[in-house]
């Protein structure tokens, strides 16, 4: 057994071409899911004992989970393909030294601060350039009303300063729907006197409940509304993690819009909470079947088949959108090569992402030759005045950004040469290899 050296700073900037392709052909296993691999880290800690993951993602973001964990006093190694994680205990985590680096991970810091508000000690959680502009106010303000004392620049951004302590439960109603915000939620009501409730006007992922539950929580889940009952032992478990569908999400827009092209992604997660895109991919026309569906550590899993059609555009707004909300980059691409006018509502959110995404997406894909225009809370596309040509283009650092710009270079009529391409790394780094290898 290794002990486990996460792989550390980000790697340097890098400009990756994409051509255009006769068609995608093949299957691949996408990137282990993001959000359920940063939570056995996180969830690991509150229960004592040994935690074993398989197919843990690899990537920067999680890789920042697992350093904040190792200098809260986990043990976390890696024996063949699996991670191994010796967790003290939730009563046993002990005071850091020094500041905690979540990198670009919102998911880190936010989930972090839930689990911290409940510690006796004092933390600071400071990220890249990119997450220190990001809002932290959302888990300021529910933690501290539960009791917690929290710093941060202008109240809101990170480095942010929190020091635990004893905990009331509170119901609190989520201005936004955030599944980062309902488990930072959930993390502290476990350490909390009394019941805290949690409402959300539309679902967000509910990985969080379905992991604790599996671990011996006591949560009540109805639509809306998850409560947690504190004082059940939590017990250390056997994860295993599913494809991340919003990696897969990227060859299902790829090989839809690529004409002749078939791919069959394996064993990708198909939460409902999570599956927005498949939805609204159908809505567009796109030839998409779902094979040996399956469930696998509590999480419905199953292979995509997705073979290319033509598309038509497509409105979205209200509940869905946090059920897709990381796909709207790549859906975006999907419309420029949908006939008709696509409209994207209610995604503000977008706006406070690893970069605006409404701006980083509208600036790149308008560059290639897409007729996108942005709107305060989300984008209108005209597919039919849409024609990629390609060009340089930016990620600005952002994953997702990169993968959708990839995407769309794979229609574009000359290469298109994607700055800080490296980004990729946080949630997906086999992602130009697979594209290499699906081409045609
Ligand atoms: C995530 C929740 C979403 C999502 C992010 C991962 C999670 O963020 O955009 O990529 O793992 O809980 P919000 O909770 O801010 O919507």
């Amino acid at each position: 057994m290794s002990p486990l050296k996460p792989g550390s700073d980000r790697r340097k900037s890098m400009q990756t071409v994409v051509n255009k392709v006769s068609y995608l052909k093949g299957e691949t296993e996408v990137a282990p899911d993001k959000s359920i691999s940063h939570r056995t880290v996180i969830l690991s800690a509150l229960a004592e004992g040994r935690s074993r993951v398989k197919n843990f993602l690899e990537a920067e973001d999680t890789w920042s989970s697992c350093k904040c964990l190792q200098a809260l006093g986990l043990t976390i190694q890696k024996q063949d393909k699996e991670l191994i994680i010796d967790s003290p205990g939730i009563d046993a985590l002990q005071e850091p030294a020094r500041v905690l680096d979540c990198g670009n991970s919102g998911t880190t810091m936010r989930m972090l601060a839930g689990l911290l508000a409940g510690r006796p000690f004092m933390t600071v959680l400071s990220g890249d350039d990119s997450l220190n502009q990001r809002p932290m106010q959302r888990v300021i303000t529910p933690l501290s009303m539960m009791g917690a004392n929290f710093m941060a620049r202008r109240g809101n951004y990170p480095p942010l300063a929190v020091q635990g302590g004893q905990l009331q439960g509170i119901e609190y109603h989520m201005p936004v729907a955030s599944a980062q915000v309902k488990s930072a939620l959930l993390l502290a009501g476990l350490q909390a006197e009394g019941v805290t409730a949690v409402l959300e006007e539309h679902a967000s992922r509910d990985h969080t409940e379905r992991m604790l539950m599996a671990m011996g929580a006591k949560l009540e889940v109805k639509p809306g509304q998850v409560r947690v009952i504190p004082g059940a032992k939590l017990s250390p478990q056997d994860w295993e993690v599913p494809g991340d569908v919003s990696s897969a999400a990227f060859w299902l827009v790829a090989a839809s819009i690529v004409p002749n092209s078939e791919v069959l992604l394996k064993r990708v997660g198909i939460n409902p909470t999570r599956t927005g895109i498949l939805e609204v991919l159908k809505q567009m026309g796109a030839r998409i079947t779902v094979l040996d569906a399956q469930t696998i550590a509590g999480e419905p899993v199953a292979d995509l088949l997705v073979q290319s059609a033509p598309l038509q555009a497509v409105e979205i707004e209200g509940e869905i959108i946090p059920r897709l909300i990381d796909e709207l980059p790549v859906i975006a691409v999907a419309m420029t090569a949908a006939q008709g006018v696509s409209v994207v509502r209610d995604a503000a959110e977008l706006r406070v992402k690893e970069t605006d995404r409404i701006a980083a997406i509208c600036s790149q894909l308008g560059r290639m030759g897409a007729a996108i225009e942005a709107t305060p809370d989300g984008f209108i596309v005209d597919g039919s005045k849409s024609h990629i040509q390609g060009g340089t283009v930016d990620s600005f650092g952002d994953h997702r950004i990169a993968m959708s710009l990839a995407v769309a270079g794979l229609i574009a009529d000359q290469s298109t040469y994607i700055n800080n391409a490296e980004a990729v790394n946080i949630s997906y780094p086999g992602f130009w290899d697979t594209i290499k290898i699906l081409s045609r």
